[in-house]
Order: structure tokens, then sequence, then C-alpha cells
């Protein structure tokens, strides 16, 4: 079995911020990302899950995550349910914590895409089996921990890199600002300042990770100065779109081009994608020789796989029991 022996495996426990994790909790589960990884490559489907169904209950499109996802069950033996918004998902049908525990009658872990972060928090709360954020308003723990798998996967130890995010200081930056901080990285952002964190989550980040070297800037140039890793996301995020034009005015400077990267030419470049090329990134840098975005995507499903085996535990095939 892919399970390195030390690992320590939670059963029953939700991941809603990438804080419900710790540096070792992402260390074991990196550690069976990459066994699972490794033997997929190899050719070898290992069969963890049969008859395990996973849940998938999204609000808001997604290719990555929903795909990702579903892959991962079809290859570990197990299945998946995509529950769109005809099942009446945080709307006047029910009650979420009544959606919560029905849905958990049938399904032995759920993924959740929500437009309000409040939302996932509720299911959580009423649901019998295990919840994973599958992106919210607020956070995208999963993004945040294939990026740093990706990053790990080049250059092997991650403490102490740098990550600088250029852009806005969305839900995607915050995730992997906290996952930075709990793996003994450094975190830039540059954003203008109606775009950097607000002082909520500054807060929050102090009282959580005190040690964490977060920095915020307005300039680029000195954001990725010495950075592993340049990461940009969308300026405009789903639920957003109302203000575009605002946002494409005021985060026009921190566009990552072929200039912005002349300042680090070892870094890798990662974008969560989608992309609008042309806006955050241009075609030059996402389809350069620094960027690593489709094996960033890709590595969603292998570390997924690895989140999945860590948080629900193996099951045998029923003849072996
Ligand atoms: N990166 C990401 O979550 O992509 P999707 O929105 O396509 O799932
Ligand atoms: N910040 C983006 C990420 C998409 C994966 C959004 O929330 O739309």
């Amino acid at each position: 079995m892919p399970f390195p022996t030390n690992a320590h495996r939670h059963f029953g426990s939700h991941l809603i911020v990438p804080e419900d994790l710790s540096a070792s909790d992402i260390t074991a589960i990196f550690a069976i990302s990459q066994d699972l990884q490794t033997a997929f490559e190899a050719g070898h489907r290992e069969v963890l899950f049969p008859g395990r169904v996973l849940g998938l209950v999204f609000e808001k499109p997604s290719l990555r995550t929903r795909v990702s996802f579903e892959a991962a069950m079809v290859h570990l033996g197990g299945a998946s349910l995509f529950l769109g918004e005809d099942t009446g998902f945080s709307s006047s049908r029910e009650s979420i914590a009544d959606f919560g525990r029905v849905l958990s009658q049938y399904v032995d872990a759920i993924v959740c895409r929500v437009k309000n972060h409040e939302s996932l928090v509720q299911l959580a709360a009423a649901a019998a089996v295990p919840v994973i954020n599958g992106l919210s308003d607020y956070c995208h723990p999963c993004q945040a921990l294939a990026d740093i798998y990706t990053l790990k996967q080049h250059v092997g130890s991650v403490a102490g890199l740098k990550l600088a995010f250029v852009g806005d200081g969305n839900n995607v930056a915050r995730s992997l600002a906290v996952l930075c901080g709990l793996l003994g990285m450094r975190f830039a952002l540059a954003a203008p300042k109606a775009y950097q964190f607000d002082s909520a989550f500054c807060a929050h980040l102090k009282t959580i990770l005190p040690a964490a070297d977060v920095m915020e800037t307005t300039d680029p140039v000195v954001a990725v100065e010495g950075a592993a890793v340049v990461y940009t996301d969308v300026w405009t995020s789903m639920g957003q779109e109302q203000e575009r034009a605002k946002r494409i005015a005021a985060l026009q400077p921190f566009q990552v081009n072929e200039a912005l990267l002349k300042h680090c030419p070892d870094a890798l470049f990662m974008h969560c994608l989608p992309a609008r090329r042309g806006e955050e990134v241009t075609d030059g840098v996402i389809d350069g020789p620094q960027s690593v975005v489709v094996q960033e995507a890709a590595n969603r499903m292998h570390l997924q796989k690895g989140l999945l085996a860590w948080m629900l535990g193996p099951t045998r095939p029923l003849d072996a029991r």
C-alpha cells in the first residue's frame, strides 16, 4: 500500500480552510500523493475506495476542481456524483443543515464550491461525513496544496523559499499565505492598497501563525526579487463580475509579464487557472519556459487523491476482508 508508515491520518475531519491542516498533516498528504502519483504514472491504479462515493456540490463553474476530483475517484475505484444547482443547495428549497444531514446518508465525503464561505461552514457543521472546500470566496485550500506540492517536486525542500503573489489579494492568495506560513516559507503580496489583505485576515494570520513571514507591497519588483515562485490569478474572481472595469484599471500595473520576470529569471511561474491572458499574465509568460501551469493543474488530481486517502483511509476490496 502506498502509505508511509508514519503518516498521520485524520478520519472524519473537514478541510474548510488551509489552517485546518498542520505542517505534519501536509507532509503526510504530500507523501501519499507522491506515492499514488508515482504508482499511477507507472500504470497502477490503486483501488483504495471500492464502493465509496464522493458528492460534489458546486454553486460556481469549474473545470479543474470538478474533473480532478471525479477522475481521482474513478482511478481509486470509487465514484462521484456531481450535484449542481438543481439539488437546491443554499436555496429556499431547504436549509443547508438539512441538506448536509441528508446528503451525508448517501455519500462518504463532500466537496463543495460555494459563493459564500459561510455556506460551507454551515454545511460542515451539519454533515456527518468529511467536507472539503472546493473553493469559496474566502479561500481555496486544495489549490494551494497542489501548488506547494508542485513546487516541492521542483525544488525538494520548500522551507525558507519565497512565493511572490502579484495581483489581487484574493481567495487563492489568502490560501497560499497561510500555507507558506505553515511550511516556513516567505510570502509576498504585490497589489494596490485596496486589493491587499484586509485587516481582519492580517489579524487572523498573526493569531494562527505568529511567526509567518508575510509582507505586502505596492511594488511588484520588490515582491518578486529572490522569489522561487511568481504567482498570479485573475483580477476579477467569480462573483465579482460587476467590478471588472474598476479592477482592470487598478491592477494593470501588476500584470505578470516578461519585463517583471527579468527580475527573477530562476523563479517558477504559477497560476491556478483559468487565466485571462493579456490581463493578469501575458502569453509570453504563461507559455514561457518558467511556467509550470499545466503541471500545477495536473497535480490537482494527484494531490486530491492523497488528500482523500489521508482523510478517508483506504478500504479493502470486499473479497479481501
Ligand atoms: N483552479 C481551479 O480551481 O479551477 P476551476 O475553477 O476550473 O476548478
Ligand atoms: N480567484 C478565482 C480562482 C478560480 C479558480 C475565483 O475565485 O474565481
